[in-house]
């Protein structure tokens, strides 16, 4: 088994992908930590500011080359549907799941933080939230909308593991 997760910075895909892992006793994959390690740098901040985007993202693509035939949870970094390749990597025998945050809970969950490089500005946090949306939705075999009916109701209160358990029973997935 092979779920991806994929969404928006601040959507909860690690700590949801931890919580999947953890019900279902698989090991849980942080696409982030790879591409880290894979640069020798001490933070993704560094990597954007001394290497840029560009850089970054073919860390990310060949981080999903890596993975190929792995199996559990991966949760990635918010920006990897920006590069097809990387996408087509992932998605290779596996089911990708899209966490959908509305951009208000994002912005409440991030407010401080200063670790992500493209989240310095909310306008621009927020432009590039929009243009992105379409993409997680095409590469989504399974949407989990948080705050929505379905999920948990209220998305800053949605527990990981409500989370985790709003996608087994999306992808009809039982567990004692
Ligand atoms: C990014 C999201 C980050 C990280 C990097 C770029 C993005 O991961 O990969 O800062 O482009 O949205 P999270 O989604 O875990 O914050």
């Amino acid at each position: 088994m092979k779920i991806v997760l994929i969404g928006f910075m601040g959507s909860g895909k690690s700590s949801t992908g931890a919580a999947l892992a953890e019900i279902l006793g698989v090991p849980v994959i942080d696409t982030d930590s790879l591409a880290l390690h894979k640069s020798g740098y001490p933070s993704i901040k560094d990597i954007f500011d001394k290497e840029g985007e560009a850089f970054f993202r073919s860390l990310e693509e060949e981080v999903a080359r890596d993975l190929q035939g792995e199996e559990g949870i991966i949760a990635t970094g918010g920006g990897v549907v920006v590069r097809e390749a990387t996408m087509r990597e992932l998605a290779k025998d596996a089911t990708v799941v899209f966490l959908d945050l509305p951009f208000s809970a994002i912005e409440k969950r991030l407010e401080g933080d200063t670790s992500r490089p493209l989240f310095r500005d909310v306008v621009a946090a927020r432009r590039l939230y929009e243009g992105r949306l379409p993409l997680y939705e095409r590469y989504a075999s399974l949407v989990v909308s948080i705050g929505k009916p379905g999920a948990c109701s209220l998305a800053l209160e949605c527990t990981p593991r409500d989370v985790a358990l709003s996608i087994l029973d999306g992808l009809k997935i039982r567990v004692k």
